[in-house]
């Protein structure tokens, strides 16, 4: 950012005048020595005028929203500007050349050169939107017109954001040339290219449906085109990088979105997609509040373009792009700005215009709903792409999700996830809480997801649990006196071999291995054995901590059996009484299983 010296800013301040800035967006009334009227500031909506503009002392305050300041800071505000793009467009209303950067003519002269040109090529591009307007409704337009009710747009749609035809190569070329444009300007902006071979000079975009990118001033700044026909390879072409535009330091909509923060102040959120037809689908089903990265990753200037409308940026890509390293890195430089980033993950690879329109907004919303926070977002990437039945696997998992964990701040969250963690792998916690603090040192650590688990056994963790726990009951432990009831056991045999254990424990008899060779009988040897091995991998130590781990892991998948049960009866009983009596029950155990955690 340029910084202005203290002189300049006290001389801009002195040459322009309050009332005059203010007085472009809104109505001002005279009342005594001061100027009123209803706020115009984003979000502050009002019948009776309580914001006043003081000439003398060049400052205006809302009794209203409380806001006040000078004139760079209204312009600020109105404009959801930075402080240099405020004074810069300050200066450029009052005639005022910026300050060259260095005392040096030359450069003053150029960058007064720069702006001139700047401003042809605003002219130039509003005048190519306009004919791109006007040639989508002539015969020639036809195919574009079939094209845009094919993908279920209205003329509301078409309206909002300039949609237009481009006929042929030739005919903007024409047009600019009429309105007295020059070959270098046409050029220069990026909307026309000439020919390498020929040497005659043609509309980028020939034959496209045409979308207008817009910046926050209104102004067009460049152009999207998509390919009628269907086509897999480039089927958008965007205008190139231009003195007017950058496509790393601007976002499709924003035009809108100013008008949305104007109207609402501050935005909950800005929903963040990829493609224009993306936000052309959501503003359609009246989602305003949305903008779209053109397809490329994020970069720091948009980071804090969004910051001046929102704190919080819902992230809905495509099925498959959201995952990808480039994606996660664009998002931790919006969380670096400051930004709350959530990802919305758009079911069977869709995209959000898909979504809307096979499936409605509602279902667009509840997706919204589920949003996960970023560091869920990358727990979950590493959760997928690891195989947890295999032992490198899940020790994959368990160290990258550790290091996930590790970079998070909030101490509450991070035991949240721990715990979370400690659920899906089945390690203890206090082993992940040990290997968590050695991340955070900056140790190597090398998580041994053998020996604080039995998970070296065949079978999924609940089956490792079930046997662990029975071979505390066959070995008498001390610290497995109250047996569970044979319901939390999954199996058949593991069912019976828990009532018959049961029944010595509670009558404090001895049990004898051999008698339970008898009892399990030929078909069921095997699975003894497992159950009378679930010791081996377990350190004397750890029994009685690992013992605790799997009861809870057992009544947990109990509780959660019985809810989904509950959860049926509830969608297929009719009478309200019943329904509201399962309601109940699925409520006490939602909250038991919520403080089990
Ligand atoms: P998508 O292919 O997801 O766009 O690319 P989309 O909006 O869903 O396209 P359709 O019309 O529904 O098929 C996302 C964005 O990436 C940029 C465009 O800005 C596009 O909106 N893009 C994509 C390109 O610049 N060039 C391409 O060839 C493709
Ligand atoms: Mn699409």
């Amino acid at each position: 950012m340029p910084r202005f010296e203290e002189k300049f800013i006290d001389e801009l301040l002195s040459k322009i005048n309050i009332v005059d800035v203010i007085g472009g967006y809104c109505q001002l009334n005279r009342r005594g020595g001061s100027y009123w009227a209803c706020c115009p500031l984003p979000g502050h909506s009002e019948r009776t005028p309580s914001f006043a503009v003081n000439e003398a002392g060049q400052f205006y305050k809302c009794f209203g929203c409380g806001r006040g300041g000078n004139a760079i800071k209204f312009v600020m505000e109105m404009e959801s500007m930075d402080f240099a793009d405020a004074v810069a467009l300050l200066c450029e209303k009052a005639h005022i050349p910026l300050p060259a950067t260095e005392n040096d003519f030359k450069k003053e002269k150029e960058t007064k050169q720069k702006y001139a040109d700047k401003n042809r090529l605003y002219d130039l591009m509003r005048e190519a939107a306009l004919f791109y307007v006007s040639e989508l409704s002539k015969p020639t337009g036809a195919k574009h017109r079939e094209y845009i009710s094919k993908r279920e747009l209205t003329k509301k749609e078409v309206v909002a954001f300039g949609l237009g035809a481009s006929p042929n190569y030739d005919k903007l070329v024409n047009h600019l040339a009429s309105k007295g444009f020059t070959n270098e300007e046409m050029l220069a902006s990026g909307a026309v290219q000439r020919s390498q071979e020929k040497g005659n000079y043609f509309d980028a975009l020939a034959g496209r449906l045409i979308f207008p990118i817009i910046d926050n001033m209104n102004r067009v700044i460049a152009f999207g085109g998509r390919m009628l026909e269907k086509t897999d390879f480039a089927k958008y072409k965007n205008t190139g990088d231009t003195p007017i535009f950058n496509k790393r330091k601007t976002l499709y909509n924003l035009n809108i979105l100013k008008k949305e923060k104007l109207r609402l102040g501050k935005l909950d959120y800005v929903i963040m997609v990829e493609g224009y037809m993306d936000t052309i689908a959501l503003h359609k089903a009246d989602f305003k509040n949305v903008v779209a990265s053109m397809g490329t990753s994020l970069t720091v200037e948009q980071a804090r373009l969004l910051k001046r409308y929102t704190d919080t940026v819902l992230i809905c890509y495509d099925g498959d792009s959201a995952g990808q390293n480039a994606t996660v890195r664009g998002l931790e430089i919006l969380k670096a700005n400051g930004l709350e980033v959530r990802i919305v993950a758009m079911p069977d690879g869709l995209d959000p215009d898909e979504l809307i329109s096979q499936r409605g907004r509602k279902a667009y919303e509840e997706c919204l709903n589920n949003a996960l926070p970023l560091i869920d977002f990358k727990l979950k990437i590493v959760k997928d792409s690891n195989d947890l039945t295999t032992i490198s696997g899940k020790r994959k998992y368990v160290t990258e999700s550790l290091k996930i964990i590790a970079t998070c701040e909030n101490e509450s969250l991070q035991e949240e996830l721990l715990k979370k963690l400690r659920d899906d792998s089945d390690l203890t916690y206090e082993s992940l809480r040990r290997d968590l603090e050695k991340i955070k040192s900056g140790e190597e650590v090398t998580v041994s997801v053998e020996q604080s688990s039995a998970v070296t056994f065949s079978g999924t963790a609940t089956e490792t649990a079930e046997r662990f726990i029975l071979c505390c009951y066959v070995n008498g432990e001390d610290f497995a006196k109250e047996p569970l009831d044979e319901e939390y056991f999954s199996d058949k045999f593991r069912k019976e071999l828990s009532q018959f254990l049961t029944a010595k424990i509670l009558l404090g008899k001895q049990i004898e291995q051999d008698k339970l060779k008898d009892f399990a009988g030929e078909e069921n040897l095997e699975e003894l054995l497992k159950i009378l091995s679930a010791f081996d991998n377990v350190s004397e130590k750890a029994k009685e901590r690992y013992f605790k781990d799997c009861e809870r892991a057992l009544l947990n998948n109990a509780i959660k059996v019985k809810i989904q049960l509950l959860k049926a009866q509830f969608e297929a009983e009719t009478e309200r009484e019943k329904r509201t009596e399962i309601a109940k029950q699925l409520q006490a155990l939602t909250l038991k299983l919520t403080k089990m955690r």
